[in-house]
Parts: C-alpha cells; sequence; structure tokens
C-alpha cells in the first residue's frame, strides 16, 4: 500500500449561475419541490468554456496553492463523461492548455461517470510508484447531455471541475471501488450507437436518462457499502473519522446514509445546495472548496466516497 500527499487542490465553476427560480421559467417546477427532493437551490452553467477549459482553470488554482510550475506535473488524467471529443482526450487539450507540450506526460480520460474522479484518484496513487506528481481532474459540462424540457433530470446537474495534486507522502490510503453493469440502464446517455451507414442511417447522441428511484435506492446502498468496507480495511469506527466528502448527487440520499449507519450528519461536507451534481466534478469541488474554507486542517481522516452511472461507486480513506 503506497502512501500520499496531496499537495493542492483547485476548483472552477460553469459561468452562469441557475437558481431554481429560473429553472420555473423553462420546466415545470418550481423551488419547493427542488429543495425537498434534492437539497438544490442553484446550480452552475457553462456559456462557452468546454470541459478542458474549466479543467485548466482548477488545474491551475490546484498547481499555484501546491507551489508547484506546470513542468512539475508528470501525469495528467481526466475523470469525465462529457469529453470535449470523443478523441483526442481531454486530458491531452489540458496539456496542450497547460503549455506543457514539449514535456514528457501521460495523459489520458477515464470515465466512471459520478465515480470518476474516484477512480482516476486510486489510479492516480497506484501511478506514484513511476511518477512523482500526478494530476488528477473532475471535469464535466454536463449542461450539453441534459435535456432542459426534462424537468426530471434537468434540476439535478451543474458544470464545473475540481482538480488535486499528489505525491509520495506519509497519509495511508485504503481504497475500495466496484462496479454492477447490469444496472446500465438505470442511469444513461447514450453515445455513439451502431448504425447502417450504407442505409443513410446517422448516429445520433441522446441525453442523460435516469430512473430515479431506482438510483436513489442503489445509491443508499453503496455509500454505506463502500464506507463500511473502508473503514472495516482501517479497524477503524466511524467515531474515527473527522470529515466525509460524498459525491453531491441529493441531500435525501446522504441524510438517508446517516440515519442508516447512525453518523452525524454534520460530518458529511455538503456545497450541493450552491452547485448541484457536478459528476466527476463533485469531490474533487467539493474537497478544494473545504480546503478552501480551512476545514481540512483538523481533519486526520477524511472519507472520499461516491457511486454514478455504470453502475460504479467506492470509497478511499485518507488517514493523514
Ligand atoms: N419538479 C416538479 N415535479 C417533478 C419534478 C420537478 N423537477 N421532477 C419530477 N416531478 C414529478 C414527477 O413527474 C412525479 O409526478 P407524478 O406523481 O404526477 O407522476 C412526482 O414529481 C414524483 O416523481 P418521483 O420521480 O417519484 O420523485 P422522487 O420523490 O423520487 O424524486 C428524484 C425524484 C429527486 C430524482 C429522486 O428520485 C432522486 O433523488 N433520485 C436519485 C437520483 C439522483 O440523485 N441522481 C443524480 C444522478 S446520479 C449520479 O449522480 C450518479
Amino acid at each position: 500500500m503506497n502512501r500520499i500527499k496531496i499537495l493542492g487542490s483547485g476548483l472552477a465553476r460553469g459561468s452562469q449561475k441557475v437558481t431554481n427560480f429560473d429553472l420555473e421559467k423553462r420546466v415545470e417546477t418550481n423551488d419547493e419541490w427542488i429543495v425537498q427532493r434534492t437539497g438544490i437551490t442553484s446550480r452552475y452553467i457553462s456559456e462557452t468554456e468546454n470541459t478542458s477549459d474549466l479543467a485548466v482553470r482548477a488545474s491551475l488554482h490546484a498547481i499555484e496553492n501546491a507551489g508547484l510550475q506546470k513542468e512539475d506535473i508528470q501525469v495528467i488524467i481526466v475523470a469525465t463523461m462529457t469529453p470535449d471529443s470523443m478523441t483526442p482526450s481531454t486530458a491531452c487539450l489540458v496539456q496542450a492548455k497547460l503549455g506543457l507540450n514539449d514535456y514528457p506526460i501521460l495523459a489520458f480520460d477515464l470515465n466512471a461517470a459520478c465515480s470518476g474522479f474516484l477512480y482516476a484518484f486510486q489510479l492516480a496513487c497506484d501511478l506514484l510508484n513511476r511518477y512523482e506528481h500526478i494530476l488528477v481532474i473532475g471535469s464535466e459540462t454536463l449542461s450539453k447531455i441534459i435535456n432542459w424540457d426534462d424537468r426530471s433530470t434537468c434540476v439535478l446537474f451543474g458544470d464545473g471541475a475540481g482538480a488535486m495534486i499528489v505525491t509520495k507522502g506519509q497519509s495511508q490510503l485504503y481504497h475500495y471501488a466496484n462496479s454492477e453493469g447490469d444496472l446500465d440502464g438505470v442511469l444513461k446517455t447514450e453515445g455513439l450507437p451502431l448504425v447502417h451507414h450504407l442505409q443513410n442511417q446517422l448516429p445520433t447522441v441522446g441525453f442523460l436518462t435516469m430512473q430515479g428511484n431506482d438510483v436513489f435506492r442503489f445509491a443508499v446502498r453503496v455509500l454505506k457499502e463502500s464506507i463500511e468496507n473502508v473503514l472495516e480495511q482501517a479497524h477503524l469506527t466511524i467515531e474515527d473519522i473527522d470529515l466525509i466528502i460524498p459525491h453531491q448527487a441529493n441531500y435525501r440520499i446522504i441524510n438517508h446514509v446517516a440515519k442508516r449507519m447512525k453518523i452525524d450528519i454534520s460530518k458529511f461536507y455538503m456545497n450541493l445546495q450552491d452547485y448541484g451534481n457536478t459528476s466527476a466534478a463533485s469531490i474533487p469541488i467539493a474537497y478544494a472548496e473545504a480546503c478552501e474554507k480551512g476545514l481540512m486542517k483538523d481533519c486526520k481522516r477524511v472519507i472520499l466516497v461516491g457511486f454514478g452511472s455504470g453502475l460504479t461507486y467506492g470509497a478511499t480513506l485518507i488517514d493523514q
């Protein structure tokens, strides 16, 4: 098991703040319904910046507060389900936009939907056997794949990016990751279905669709399972944990987990009320914001935990 240090973190929001009241003008919904069912009051939507642009902004913050130069980065991993393009990868675009073309860099994307950052972070920690400074990013422009006429999904999501730089250090890690691919239909965005070009069929790109109740039940089950798994590995109990940074999907999901596991809800860091669900970006945005607020200084043990389309899920316990 390797030991790491998180050298720095940063975040970027979409440029336009969209409140529940703004959405009332677009679809048949209201602030009260959205707040009661999700806890969300606003989200940020990107007007001109694509996923790579948000990723670059978050990365520049992370590099600056890590006290590094851009040139120190040797690996760029971007967790995203909304890349700028099928190819090149968003990570390669980030490399270019950071001006790092002339440096040897391993750059690639990873898609595990809302669990993407957790998967990428776990992988990055393993790559520290070969590289010194790794930039791990979660970045999404979910507004591209949302049907803005579908009230059951459009109220939930937002655009943003979070970044972390990891290196070898003293913090001990306990990882857990899992996926249940047979639940693929519960939360889905069609990509490039096979079409018969000779019969003049055109490829289509779909919107995100979701069976909300199924996702809710799944989320509560796997968040509990993931937290329990890393606690067991570390031989710790929940009382030993200072802060839990969950995927920021829905207040009610987190509250259910807190009640079921008898965890004080104040142990969960939440900013979903302001950001909505930013998928792979949600955990690193929350982490960076908690750092900005000085909350991480007094935290010895932190759990990052999430779930996403796939379905995918997992947790990492960081014992500093
Ligand atoms: N405003 C007003 N009414 C709405 C809205 C809306 N935005 N959306 C749905 N409704 C209506 C429905 O049409 C339905 O009306 P009906 O009874 O007349 O048919 C009614 O509200 C209840 O719909 P439900 O889907 O049963 O509402 P529910 O209480 O389950 O809440 C929600 C829906 C918030 C999506 C919930 O299922 C949930 O939180 N699921 C978890 C999903 C989630 O968080 N996904 C995030 C993405 S997953 C990820 O991050 C990996």
